[in-house]
């Protein structure tokens, strides 16, 4: 896949995979076009040239809307804002076919409106159990640790019952603590069915979660494989001297 800015070439003919049922790993020095490929994935900006396949149809291009009914969603590596609401309604604003919009109103009329309602609901306070984000439900979303607004942003992200997320740097700026039970809570995601695709900086990270592991840098794949293996790459090892991980 291609993308340009201005003609700059970010993704020159980046190509791979991810597998179902696994945790993916997605590292290379800062510049190398990670964030762009979730981007282009995700519906946020088109690609210039290349394919894109998810459970088997072409994605490329299409818009974020649709991506995600796709059963894609990606979270973003600076987290946006959190509107006034509280962790519930967040969660609920996130659902799948959330009622509040106006065309399911008035095609199922407000009985049915009710009924989706109450299982969005019910979903809503099932990922806040998962996550461990029952105890704060009806807490001010602005109000939580960096942390749980990490967790709640993964949270928002299952509300749409993905079977692939894209997970930008999801502990980046979270203490060791939460950066663990955040590991512990993505363990669990592929035995639910959903996999992820992970970009993260922490090596630490990465070798505790992810298998296989790929290295972007300039905007291709460097190398792929187990952590180890990538990590003994040499051409990994050139592309991380001197620059900062990202
Ligand atoms: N919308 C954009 N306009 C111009 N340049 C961009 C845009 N998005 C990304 N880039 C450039 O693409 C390159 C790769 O960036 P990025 O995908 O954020 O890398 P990574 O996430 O691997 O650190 C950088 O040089 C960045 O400046
Ligand atoms: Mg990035």
């Amino acid at each position: 896949m291609r993308r340009a800015f201005y003609g700059l070439e970010v993704l020159r003919g980046v190509d791979f995979s991810v597998a179902a049922g696994r945790i993916t790993g997605l590292i290379g020095p800062n510049g190398a076009g990670k964030t762009t490929l979730f981007n282009v994935v995700s519906g946020l900006v088109p690609p210039d040239a290349g394919s894109i396949r998810f459970a088997g149809s072409e994605i490329g291009g299409l818009s974020p809307d649709k991506v995600s009914r796709a059963g894609l969603v990606r979270t973003f590596q600076v987290a946006r804002g959190f509107p006034k609401l509280s962790v519930f309604q967040h969660l609920m604003l996130y659902g799948r076919d959330q009622p509040g919009e106006s065309l399911w109103r008035a095609v199922l009329g407000s009985r049915a409106a009710r009924d989706r309602e109450a299982a969005l609901a019910e979903q809503a306070w099932d990922i806040a159990r998962f996550l461990r984000l029952d105890k704060v439900i009806d807490n001010q979303a602005v109000a939580l640790s960096g942390g749980q607004k990490k967790l709640l942003e993964i949270g928002r992200a299952l509300m749409a019952e993905p079977k692939l997320i894209l997970l930008d740097e999801p502990t980046a700026g979270v203490n060791p603590t939460l950066r663990n039970e955040i590991g512990e809570r993505l363990l669990e995601l592929p035995k639910r069915g959903v996999s992820i695709l992970l970009i993260e900086h922490d090596m630490g990270f990465i070798a505790e979660l992810c298998d296989p592991v790929i290295c972007m840098a300039e905007g291709r794949v460097l190398a792929q494989g187990s952590f180890d293996s990538v990590r003994a790459d040499p051409q990994v090892r050139e592309a991380y001297l001197g620059r900062r991980a990202a």
